[in-house]
């Protein structure tokens, strides 16, 4: 069985890391694994450079100067030996991937020895080549090269991997990009679990003179409390029994870069305050410390909980929260973006590239358009994840989507099977003045929660749809109470 794609997994508890910006030059004949390389690697940040012969390989390498190659073992008349010997030649400290496929392990050391640094399997798996591009560079002790070229067209990348046409992602985008160009010290992104926030957190510190700088994530929620104050704001020497060193804090690995404070609403109330004093003041002590060290990193924060809300009752301090809220930008559900679902999933099908599968029926389209994505773009990418799995043919087609994506496809929506009231033209007619559609759908959704006692599970049942999609349609009526979507309501 195939797991649910919902509910989506919980986040690493810090991450911090230079935002990749390395040029990549790809040297692969087949024009559709390298357009698939090239796009993923766009989406991480590092300017792809795309070549399919041995001859272009060597020119490519030597004008624009790339901090690594992709290099396919297979190029025609055996030139990547030729290839290989020639970059390495040219700069010995050049990193070299091998994209092998059906090569023998021999030839894989041969090259190895000769110089590459890695090698990766075909069909790739993206993830795992990012991992391996990112290892590369990490741990390679050549000097990074600082062209500038290079960076004035990754900056770039940080919001163009960014999905999205409708007027709502337009708009929280100018937004961003605003506050980007600002020099704003402190920003609040909002937004359901995964709409995005992290990304947009991502693109904001690269489109800035920050991406020179460290990009710090840190997971407020996962953090244990007693090691949260040591982690943030480090320690002096002898602060407490095991403190053997002084050790620089998280604040401190993200001076002159970015701080990204995810789950916000979960920090600890008396780090809460501390926190603001450090906003505040421009400055913090280490643990055991007396002195005052200087903070420069600009702080963003992240919750999918309303974090006025939060504090109205009393869970989040009010003064943190309106320090944080000066700049606060909303991102929108997925199923408010209109066209954008479609977009997204044609973006996810090419991005996680299955060669034979050219992208979407119309009927799956139908059934993404009209779902109510409840995990938002997380939950379109991995229904698309699976349906490259599962599906068999060239196209996605609603074949293998859930039944709450196809709620009357075979299988049907769990739940009783209802009555169609269209059965008999009789029942439904249209009134000669016309009708409102938006009251008929009023009038039912009240009934159905009135037959059911309240209870919107049943009530969503009872109209066939599911329980999200029950609350959204409720919501877009102005007619639901408000309420706060909590992760045990998510299950289904
Ligand atoms: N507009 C978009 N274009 C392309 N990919 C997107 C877009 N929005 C989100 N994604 C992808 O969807 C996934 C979830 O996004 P992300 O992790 O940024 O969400 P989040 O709001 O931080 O969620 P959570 O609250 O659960 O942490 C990621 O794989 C991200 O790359
Ligand atoms: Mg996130």
């Amino acid at each position: 069985m195939v797991s649910n794609p919902w509910p989506p997994s919980t986040g690493r508890i810090t991450d911090t890391f230079i935002i990749m910006r390395e040029a990549v030059l790809i040297v692969e004949e087949d024009q559709t694994v390298r357009h698939t390389l090239a796009r993923a690697l766009s989406g991480w940040g590092c300017p792809p450079l795309e070549t399919a012969t041995a001859a272009d390989a060597i020119k490519s390498f030597d004008s624009e100067r790339p901090a690594v190659v992709l290099l396919d073992m297979n190029l025609s008349g055996g030139s990547s030996c030729e290839v290989l010997r020639e970059i390495k030649a040219r700069r010995p400290d050049a990193l070299v991937i091998l994209l092998t496929d059906g090569v023998r392990t021999e030839e894989i050391m041969t090259a190895l020895r000769s110089g590459a640094s890695d090698f990766i399997r075909k069909p790739v798996d993206l993830e795992e080549l990012e991992v391996r591009i990112r290892h590369a560079v990490e741990t390679t002790d050549a000097p990074k090269d600082a062209a500038p070229a290079h960076r004035a067209r990754a900056v770039k990348f940080g919001f163009e991997q960014i999905v999205g046409r409708s007027p709502a992602m337009q708009e929280m985008l100018r937004l961003a990009r605003k506050v980007a160009e600002s020099e704003v010290s402190s920003v609040l992104l909002q937004g359901e679990s995964g709409t995005g926030k992290d990304l947009v957190a991502k693109a904001i510190h690269c489109a800035t003179k920050r991406a020179d700088h460290a990009f710090v994530a840190i997971n407020c929620a996962a953090l244990p409390p007693a090691l949260i104050e040591t982690e943030l704001f480090g320690h002096e020497k002898g602060a407490f029994t095991d403190a053997k060193a002084r050790k620089e804090g998280l604040l401190e690995q993200a001076n002159g870069g970015t701080i990204f404070l995810d789950e916000i609403s979960e920090l600890d109330i008396n780090l809460q305050a501390k926190l603001l004093r450090v906003l505040e003041e421009g400055c913090y002590r280490r643990v055991g410390g007396l002195k005052d060290v200087t903070f420069t990193a600009r702080v963003l924060a992240a919750s999918n909980r309303d974090l006025r809300a939060e504090s109205a009752a009393g869970r989040f301090r009010p003064d943190l929260y309106y320090r944080l809220a000066v700049i606060q930008i909303d991102i929108p559900r997925l199923a408010e973006r209109g066209g954008d679902v479609r977009l997204l999933a044609e973006h996810f099908v090419a991005r996680i590239g299955r060669r034979d599968i050219r992208g979407l029926s119309p009927e799956a389209v139908c059934a993404f358009e009209s779902y109510d994505w409840p995990g938002n773009v997380r939950e379109l990418r991995n229904v698309v994840e699976r349906a490259l799995i599962l599906e068999d043919g060239d196209l996605i087609t609603t074949r293998y989507l859930t039944p709450e994506i196809v709620p009357n496809s075979e299988g049907g929506h769990p739940g009783r099977a209802r009555a169609s009231v269209l059965d008999d033209e009789a029942t439904v007619s249209l009134p000669e003045d016309g009708v409102s559609l938006d009251e008929v759908e009023t009038t039912l959704l009240r009934q159905a929660l009135a037959r059911s006692g309240g209870n919107q599970t049943h009530a969503a049942e009872l109209l066939g749809m599911s329980r999200d999609k029950f609350r959204y349609r409720m919501k877009k009526l102005n007619n639901s109470p408000p309420h706060r979507r909590g992760p045990s309501e998510r299950a289904h």
